[in-house]
């Protein structure tokens, strides 16, 4: 898939929470088709201290309207300069990058998407896409506390909506991996959240013998398979999780 280089302009920014806003970008042509799960790389202008791009998923994508939508937590001074971005302003941006999600080939399977904090994102664009090809798909959400949960109203308008909270504020109490939905029988999961829980979800996957694809977040720097700092060591060799990646089965993953 072809990767463009594009000054994007927010159209639209959404406080979530204290460390979270929602970033709506549009362009004047067309943006490029973008498939759920992959990512972008966008600069960070105006910091001295931050020289790379930061990798954010791709979180909406609506090729109608002509937006897209990236879920910025604020981490640091690259992710704190984004979510300073006002309306009008212009973001370089390169995308979309890395291999995105298998989708089902037929709508018969019991999908499960597993979701961690801001590791949601991706999930919603995937999530858009099973609802408009009439998958059946139910996301598990988990987080520390109910304010930490993004995006709550938009991913029930799309289908079953489950929760886990540390605190219990949201959902059941605990961990994603013990949320009681998960007696009940999926053909498929698709995560992506800390490496914490997607090795959880991945061990229960393997439990349960579901085919399961994790999305990984290893720190990168080109974005584009030249640096190598992104590597991961899987069951085929050491892979770039910037252009083999992000998403993996767990079958190559060693964790
Ligand atoms: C494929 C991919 C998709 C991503 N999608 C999103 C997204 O949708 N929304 C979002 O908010 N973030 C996302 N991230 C993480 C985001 O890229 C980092 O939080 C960001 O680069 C940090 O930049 P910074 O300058 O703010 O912080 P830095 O100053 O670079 O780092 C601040 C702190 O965050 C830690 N950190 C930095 N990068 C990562 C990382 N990749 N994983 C874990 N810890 C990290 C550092 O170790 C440090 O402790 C994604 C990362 C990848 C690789
Ligand atoms: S980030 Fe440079 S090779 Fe992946």
């Amino acid at each position: 898939m072809k990767k463009n280089l594009i000054d994007l302009t927010v159209k639209e920014v959404r406080k979530l929470n204290a460390s979270c806003v929602l970033l709506v970008m549009t362009d004047d042509k067309p943006l490029p088709p973008c498939r759920p799960g992959q990512f972008a790389e966008l600069r960070v202008d105006e910091t001295p201290t931050v020289m790379l791009r930061r990798p954010i998923s791709i979180h909406s994508y609506d090729a109608a309207s002509n937006e897209i939508g990236f879920l910025v937590q604020v981490v640091g001074d690259g992710t704190r300069w984004l979510a300073s971005l006002t309306e009008g302003s212009k973001v370089n941006v390169l995308f979309p990058l890395g291999n995105g999600f298998t989708l089902p080939v037929d709508n018969s399977r019991r999908l499960l998407l597993v979701g961690g904090g801001v590791g949601s994102a991706p999930l919603y664009a995937l999530a858009q896409e099973l609802r408009n090809s009439g998958c059946d798909f139910t996301i598990l959400i988990g987080a520390r506390s109910a304010k930490d949960i993004y995006r709550k109203t938009e991913f029930e308008a799309l289908g079953r909506v489950e929760y886990t909270t540390e605190d219990g504020t949201l959902g059941e109490k605990g961990y994603v991996t013990n949320h009681t939905l998960l007696n009940e029988k999926f053909d498929y999961i698709y995560t992506c959240g800390p490496k914490p829980m997607m090795m959880a979800v991945a061990r229960y996957a393997r439990e349960k013998s579901i085919p399961c694809e994790a999305s990984l977040e290893n720190r990168m720097a080109c974005g584009l398979g030249a640096c190598l700092c992104c590597v991961e060591d899987t069951t085929s060799g050491h892979r770039c999780v910037c252009t083999d990646g992000p998403v993996f089965s767990i079958d190559e993953l060693k964790w």
